[in-house]
């Protein structure tokens, strides 16, 4: 949270619901840092303005009777140039993108048709690995970077239809996908699910946020989920070294589940979505599988290693008949040891 951002944080449970408001800005002082009850709640308009939180996001949580917290810092959502999350949400067939995201979608699916099965089966991994998590590596605790806007079924539901008492921080930098958290925060009674705005161009504004730290015990082992997310870090950032001090912080026993382009099996096709992606200041870097194998390094990948997202662990017959250049996109699941 930066120094004259506004805040809202709240935290409920089926007991005793209750709300952080507060605003840093001087300007701002009607409501200084406070914790009031759902019930106490100010009905006038929050007063940093356009963005600020639906209060009745407070009286939807309540009536869930479920544990979360979520936090909120006043940022212009820029709705005048495109953004991955927007056209990531325009290929998956969804409804909360603009004209800008969907001019730049459309362009890149002009280069790249296959764009939209990207997308569902960087998705379905993302399933497919945290059922397995869950179920046979017996992880409680998850923490997913990049979650994008809300697509249903969402990782925590995935993960609490076999173990409820699940725990999940959702991460994303992109202020829009705070506004549709709600959806993400509709965790079983039994476990909970938190949502930090924070930037995983700096991984220790996500380890230090209050709402990780308030829903994770990080000496116990936690799934990293890194979803077609380290790929849209600017190229000049160390994603080794972004990755790294992700992982180091984790205690033995935890897992990474990453996916990343490549332009491995159809490179001018992915070049020229890449350029397209630049063009509208999205930039995005693939990568070749050995570069991709490195992000592993010092892990054990479980079976069956690093593979076309299609390939993992596929559920599905229809898989199989897709190619690897209709996926692009590599995926792992790896323990650290
Ligand atoms: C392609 S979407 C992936 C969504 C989700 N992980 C999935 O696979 O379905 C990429 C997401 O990463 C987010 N993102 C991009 N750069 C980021 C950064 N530096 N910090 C945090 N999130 C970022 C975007 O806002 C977007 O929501």
């Amino acid at each position: 949270m930066t120094d004259d951002a506004c805040f809202l944080t709240f935290r409920a449970n089926t007991f005793e619901p209750t709300l952080s408001v507060g605003c840093l800005r001087a300007a701002h002082a009607p409501y200084p840092r406070a914790t009031l009850t759902l019930d106490s709640l100010p009905t006038e308009p929050w007063p940093c303005g356009a963005g600020g939180p639906d209060l009745n996001t407070s009286g939807t949580t309540k009536q869930r009777g479920v544990l979360s917290w979520m936090s909120w810092s006043a940022k212009d959502i820029n709705t005048g140039s495109a953004h991955s999350a927007r056209m990531y949400d325009y290929f998956l067939g969804g409804k909360d993108n603009y004209p800008p995201d969907q001019e730049a979608a459309e362009k890149v699916l002009a280069v790249l048709p296959h764009a939209r099965t990207i997308a569902r089966n960087n998705r379905y991994f993302m399933r497919r690995s945290a059922r397995m998590l869950a179920q046979e590596a017996g992880i409680r605790q998850f923490l997913d970077i990049g979650t994008g806007i809300p697509t249903s079924p969402n990782l925590h539901e995935v993960i609490q239809e076999i173990a409820p008492e699940a725990r999940i921080v959702y991460t994303d930098n992109d202020p829009i996908v705070l506004t549709h958290a709600r959806a993400l925060l509709t965790s079983a009674p039994q476990g909970m699910t938190a949502y930090a705005e924070a930037d995983l161009r700096e991984p220790r504004s996500i380890l230090t946020a209050p709402e990780l730290l308030e829903t994770l015990d990080l000496t116990k082992p936690v799934a990293l989920m890194m979803i077609s997310i380290l790929h849209f870090v600017p190229p000049e950032y160390d994603h080794y070294a972004v990755l790294g001090e992700l992982v180091d912080a984790l205690p033995s026993g935890s897992y990474l589940a990453l996916t990343y382009g490549t332009s491995d099996f159809a490179p001018e096709e992915m070049k020229r979505a890449a350029d397209v992606y630049a063009a509208s200041r999205v930039p995005v870097r693939q990568r070749p599988k050995e570069e991709i194998e490195q992000f592993f390094q010092g892990l054990e990948l479980v079976e069956p290693g690093l593979v076309p997202v299609h390939r993992w662990r596929p559920d599905d017959p229809a898989l199989g008949k897709l190619s690897d250049a209709d996926v692009s996109m590599f995926g792992g699941v790896a323990r650290k040891p």
